[in-house]
């Protein structure tokens, strides 16, 4: 019987192991992709963004999809690929900025595996935009005055989306490579990984 029983333990921590889904969310540039991939890598299991995935899957980039098909067009496509890279077993996924406030996204998301929600402050984020502004179709023109204001009122808007996350991580602090450690040693404490 107590063979049995430890036996059954066994399978049922092996099924833990595969059965990971991670969904990490937070506003542009609060790491979302750089923790993630990482996290992936030391658990060895596989690294999906899901800008990249639509990118590949459309052929076409965010910018051009957004200039083409507009911010709504953008947002119904980035809604039927979440819930293509959601259904995948054993990965990490790093969702765009906006993904969360858009239809039913977070509560699927919450259905689907561990949400993770990377905060940071407004001033943060702006650092973080401005050493890497990347192709991000809603910054774009914006001075660096606009683009603060912007930061600031967008992310108050989207707090109560991202809120909604089962685990919160403050990546304020996350500014080297130390920090991203630091910052994945918390991932692996608070998911039990
Ligand atoms: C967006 C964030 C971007 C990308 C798109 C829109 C947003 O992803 O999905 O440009 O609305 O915040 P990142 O958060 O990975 O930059």
């Amino acid at each position: 019987m107590i063979a049995a029983r430890s036996h059954f333990s066994l399978l049922i921590s092996n099924f833990k192991i595969i059965m990971k889904r991670i969904i990490m969310i937070g506003y542009m540039g609060a790491g979302k992709t750089t923790v993630g991939k990482a996290l992936a890598k030391e658990l060895g299991i596989t690294f999906y963004d899901l800008d990249w995935y639509i990118e590949n899957r459309r052929r076409k980039t965010v910018s051009e999809i957004f200039a083409e098909q507009g911010e709504e067009g953008f947002r119904k496509i980035e809604h039927n690929m979440l819930h293509e890279v959601a259904e995948f077993e054993n990965v990490i996924i790093s969702c765009g900025g906006g993904t969360p406030c858009f239809f039913d996204n977070i509560d699927y998301m919450n259905e689907q595996g561990q949400v993770v929600y990377l905060k940071a402050s407004p001033e943060t984020l702006y650092k973080h935009l401005m050493m890497g502004k990347g192709d991000r179709p809603l910054l774009k023109g914006k001075s660096e005055e606009e683009l603060i204001t912007f930061i600031t009122e967008q992310l108050e808007k989207r707090e109560p989306f991202y809120s909604k996350a089962r685990y919160t991580v403050d990546v304020s602090l996350m500014d080297n490579y130390d920090k991203i450690k630091i910052t994945i040693e918390k991932l692996r404490e608070i998911l039990e990984l």
